[in-house]
């Protein structure tokens, strides 16, 4: 395969370093840019001196800074747009911000990938079908969005919802676009401070032996994604030139999720017992406005098209997570 010029926007976050550090350990030239509102430079520091490596500290929605990244990439072929407001409690609290980010970051990324006819993958969300009860999550479904003067937590999911719409419109014009959902990712560099996302907010809990809050009944559930398998949908979504069968993958939307659906509930009970702690107390408190019930993927998209599945079982990565959270050394 060819050495590819690559922008990864939002690529001191947790997915976006992750797909960093493939990328460059593959040979491509990579330059991740981050305002580091979320992210940090240690999720990037075992690739921070590649010779194929740059990080750019800079906001996506500036287009100068988007010019830079370009310049010290002598050129562009593909944009990885990762940078966006992510974390459950800034969409409620900080919706302008959340709506000014995702929205714009999108538009201008969009307009350098024309500029530079370069391959297009977004990072969108199963957020962007907002309160929809139909599932598995499928191409096609309704997407239904409430009142906002009820809440504001759709000021995330409407933002990748209008960031799909933009992205199909520039597939319409002849861009390579491809749009990826990720379904609850986890893993060591997840963030699990006040404001997401729960795999770490449990975990933490644990390691500071604080109460785990579950909030509302704890019956919603999940599809919690390993880092490792979800990285590889983007990999394949960005670096495959058509879809395994030959076909265009332009303007497909590749649902990155695990089909092993678990209660918030049961999830807690499995940390605990993953944890080996049984003196871990848990308590029920009131949920975050217009969260799903259910968020469970159809993958049949990204099976079919890009050869896609996730390959770690909940068990599984939830041992390799708490492993490293305790024995980050170990091999
Ligand atoms: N993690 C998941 O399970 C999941 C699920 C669905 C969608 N997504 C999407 O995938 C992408 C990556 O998610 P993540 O989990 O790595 O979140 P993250 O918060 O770790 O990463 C997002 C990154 O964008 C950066 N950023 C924020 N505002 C910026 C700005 N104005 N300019 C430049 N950088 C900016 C942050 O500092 C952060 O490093 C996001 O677009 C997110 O919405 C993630």
């Amino acid at each position: 395969m060819s050495k590819l010029r690559i922008l990864v926007t939002g690529g001191a976050g947790f997915l976006g370093s992750s797909l960093c550090q493939y990328l460059v350990e593959e040979g491509h030239l990579v330059v991740a840019l981050d305002s580091l509102f979320r992210g940090t430079k240690e999720n990037l520091s075992d690739i921070l001196n590649a010779d194929n490596f740059q990080f750019i500290h800079g906001d996506v929605r500036n287009v100068d800074v988007l010019d830079s990244t370009v310049e010290s990439l002598g050129g562009l072929d593909l944009i990885y747009h990762l940078a966006a407001v992510n974390g459950t409690k800034w969409f409620h609290e900080a919706a302008h911000s959340v709506i000014d980010v995702n929205i714009n970051g999108t538009l201008r990324t969009l307009e350098l990938a024309m500029a530079h006819e370069a391959r297009y993958v977004f990072a969108s969300s199963p957020e962007a079908f907002g309160e929809t009860e139909i599932q598995p999550i499928s191409d096609g479904n309704l997407m239904q969005f409430t009142n906002p003067a009820e809440h504001q937590r759709h000021s995330y999911g409407g933002s990748k919802y209008l960031g799909e719409i933009a992205c199909q419109h520039a597939a319409r014009e002849g861009l390579d676009v491809r749009i990826i959902r990720p379904f609850n990712a986890y893993g060591p560099k997840l963030l699990g401070d006040q404001y997401g996302q729960v795999v770490s907010i449990f975990f933490n809990k644990i390691l500071n032996n604080e109460i785990l809050n579950i909030h509302g009944d704890g019956s919603q559930t999940r599809s919690f994604t390993w880092i490792d398998d979800v990285t590889d949908g983007f990999v394949k979504a960005g670096l495959l030139d058509s879809g395994i069968e030959g076909s265009n993958l332009s303007g497909h939307a590749f649902n990155i999720g695990s089909t092993e659906e678990i209660s918030i509930a049961n999830l807690a009970k499995t940390i605990i017992e993953t944890s080996g702690k049984n003196d871990v107390e848990q308590q029920t408190v009131v949920g975050y406005y217009g969260d799903s019930n259910r968020r469970l993927p159809d993958i049949k998209n990204s099976k079919n098209l890009l050869g896609w599945l996730s390959k770690v079982s909940l068990q599984d990565g939830l041992n390799m997570m708490w492993k490293e959270l305790t024995n980050p050394n170990q091999p």
